[in-house]
């Protein structure tokens, strides 16, 4: 593999527009659903081509190897590391660890909490006519969720939270600066201390039982809170992407959200249709680890490979007027990922966003984006989500 090719994730490899991508990936799915940026560059738009190569042995993952980990973090070795430890073959405790976590029986923080936590943020806005639906409540609302699986203490998280929304999503970069300033700086310096005290006071949290996995591995502390900040933008950022770009979804589609309207529990059943129709994870990278023939095409060893999941999520020859919102669909979108990889967040994200959104709906009767009150966050590309989302809204005099 040349470990001196640059990766795709630095720059966006064809341009895509911010606030509607779709056209743009349309119109490469059917000129050059195979596209060979570089002799060992390609972006892959159609759902068959995207399924066949994920599901392919002969390509790694973006999380697997350490080759794979040199190209896209060369000098960031611990973003690397950190990523590593959550491949399902790694041979690391740390996926198993999170999934036991995550899974439902185990799940503190359940739908039943999550409602009274939607409610309490709902109580403060009820009555404003203009809010920001990213800064007032999709935000709050994710942020709380993962921090009190995590184990951030209930008192802590108003603040902690007021921090972090400082970062915009740039979590990332906290790992491969552990010496940030700024908000970023007042983040890693809590959740020093937040581990320190979880080492000396172990509960049933993730960070305890993180810290009970790197004690077995023998990691240090700088390892933990590598995890951690992943831990948050896995679990925080996706979220928040995702509640921003199905509110201004059901926007545009106006009868369907009439529908939701009518019955707004129905809002469970309908996120995997708004997953598909704007998925807050628009790219995976694999990379050639032999010569691959995919239809006509043979893409090289040593190839990166960028699967476009906005352009599979609406690809004409699997989906029925793809860029219509139909919330009766049961679509097999590609937005957690699929096979060994697949977003291990999914089902507290399933729980979450229907919360979200069956509450949000429930206790207003409109809301109409304010003009020019939409800022769509431009980088990384491989995210796709609004920072801000401002709202007028009408709010139900009944609730
Ligand atoms: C709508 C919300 C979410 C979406 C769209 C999403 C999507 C994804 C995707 C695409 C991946 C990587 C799959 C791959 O590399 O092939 C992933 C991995 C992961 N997700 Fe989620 N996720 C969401 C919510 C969550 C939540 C709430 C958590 C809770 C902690 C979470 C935890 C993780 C973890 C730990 C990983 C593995 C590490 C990584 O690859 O970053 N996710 N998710």
């Amino acid at each position: 593999m040349n470990t001196k090719a640059s990766s795709f994730l630095v720059g966006a490899p064809m341009p895509i527009p911010t606030v509607d991508p779709y056209p743009a990936y349309h119109k490469v799915r059917k000129e050059n659903p195979i596209y060979r940026v570089s002799p060992t560059q390609w972006v892959i738009t159609g759902y068959q081509d995207a399924m066949s190569l994920l599901q392919n042995p002969l390509c790694s993952h973006w999380g697997q190897d350490s080759e794979t980990q040199a190209i896209l973090f060369s000098g960031k070795s611990a973003v690397a590391k950190t990523l590593f430890a959550f491949a399902p073959d790694s041979g690391l405790p740390y996926r198993k660890n999170v999934m036991h976590a995550l899974a439902g029986k185990n799940l503190k923080f359940d739908g039943k909490a999550m409602q009274e936590q939607a409610d309490k943020l709902l109580d403060k806005l009820v009555g404003k006519e203009e809010i920001d639906f990213i800064r007032d409540y999709a935000h709050p609302l994710t942020f709380e969720t993962i921090s009190r699986i995590i184990g951030i203490p209930d008192e802590d998280i108003p603040a902690l939270s007021t921090t972090v929304a400082e970062l915009d999503g740039m979590y990332l970069g906290l790992i491969y600066n552990p010496v940030a300033t700024g908000a970023g700086g007042l983040f890693l310096s809590f959740l020093r201390t937040f581990i320190e005290h979880k080492k000396a006071n172990p509960g049933d949290d993730l960070c305890s039982a993180l810290i009970d996995a790197c004690r077995r591995e023998e990691e240090d502390e700088s390892f933990i809170l590598s995890m951690l900040i992943l831990l948050f933008y896995a679990g925080h950022d996706n979220m928040m992407n995702f509640l921003g770009n199905a509110i201004l979804a059901l926007d545009k589609h106006q009868a369907e959200q009439a529908t939701l309207r009518e019955q707004p529990a129905r809002a469970y059943d309908c996120v995997d249709e708004l997953l598909r129709y704007d998925s807050p994870v628009q790219f995976f990278l694999l990379f050639a680890k032999a010569p691959i023939q995919l239809g006509p095409k043979t893409i090289a060893a040593g190839s990166q490979i960028l699967i476009c999941v906005g352009a599979a999520n609406r690809d004409p020859s699997v989906f029925t007027n793809p860029d219509g919102l139909d919330l009766t669909r049961k679509p097999a979108h590609l937005s957690y990922g699929t096979g060994a990889y697949r977003c291990i967040g999914a089902r507290l994200a399933h729980l979450q966003a229907g919360t979200a959104l069956s509450k949000f709906i429930a206790r207003t009767t409109a809301y109409t984006p304010v003009q020019g009150g939409t800022v769509w966050r431009t980088a990384p590309y491989v995210q796709r989500g609004p920072a801000a989302v401002k709202l007028h809204v009408s709010w139900n005099p009944a609730l």
